[in-house]
């Protein structure tokens, strides 16, 4: 599916990487340009509007999915292990989540072209819902065989701002018996509506606030970048 359409994005892109003082051709180069976009844009916004999640086979032009495949691999001892909660409440627990976590940063071509790519995707749904996305924040994270996250909803109670919830699976030849499954429950009743293979190129996209989700136990290491995107 949909990458970037030549008109449509330049402008936008242009300015994001000129924020971040990186040449516009070689990002370029790991964003491609084609109708598609627009439509992939549509596709996304009506089933946020109607179901409130998609689930996307190829989320990302491959490039991009390729160059932060090799950055994520790239990393020796930048993975924190992730907490529960929030500020003075923030804990670790094992038998909650067990992934360890490196927050994305505009400072090398994959970051910066999966950072761009979502800030189209965040102007493309403003367009087309009401959402009031404002801005993205996310992270790599890898889980160790035998890792899992427990049932959860994104969205902090009594806050909401974080309005829409997004993995990416960096995982080539995954296969059904290394399980690993992002399982996205119903809103009310606990019926599973999807299961997902964190399989290369898949992309979850789900309102932070309505899906409980969890991950389930992997038999085998689990790459991924989870974000958000926030209201004010
Ligand atoms: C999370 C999360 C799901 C996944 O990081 O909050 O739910 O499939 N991740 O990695
Ligand atoms: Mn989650």
């Amino acid at each position: 599916m949909g990458y970037y359409p030549k008109n449509q994005c330049l402008l936008a892109i242009e300015h994001f990487i000129f924020l971040q003082g990186i040449p516009m051709a070689e990002t370029d180069s790991l964003i491609q340009n084609d109708n598609e976009t627009e439509t992939a844009f549509d596709l996304i916004a009506k089933a946020l509007e109607i179901k409130g999640y998609i689930v996307l086979a190829d989320g990302l032009p491959i490039k991009l999915g390729e160059a932060l495949h090799r950055r994520i691999l790239s990393f020796s001892g930048e993975f924190k292990r992730a907490g529960i909660g929030r500020g003075q409440a923030l804990t670790q627990d094992d038998s909650i989540r067990t992934d360890c976590l490196r927050w994305l940063r505009p400072d090398n071509l994959a970051e910066t072209g999966y950072l761009a790519w979502m800030e189209q995707l965040r102007l493309a749904l403003n367009r087309r819902l009401f959402l009031g996305l404002f801005d993205y924040e996310s992270h790599f994270a890898v889980y160790e065989a035998g890792g899992c996250y427990r049932k959860h909803l994104d969205a902090f109670q009594g806050e909401t701002n974080r309005v829409l919830s997004t993995v990416y699976y960096l995982n080539p030849h995954w296969l059904p018996s290394h399980c690993g499954e992002l399982l996205i429950h119903a809103p009310t009743g606990g019926t599973l509506l999807q299961s997902v293979a964190p399989a290369f190129g898949t992309m979850a996209i789900f309102l932070s606030a309505l899906f409980p989700h969890e991950v389930a136990v992997t038999r085998r290491k689990r790459y991924s970048i989870a974000g958000w995107f926030r209201g004010r």
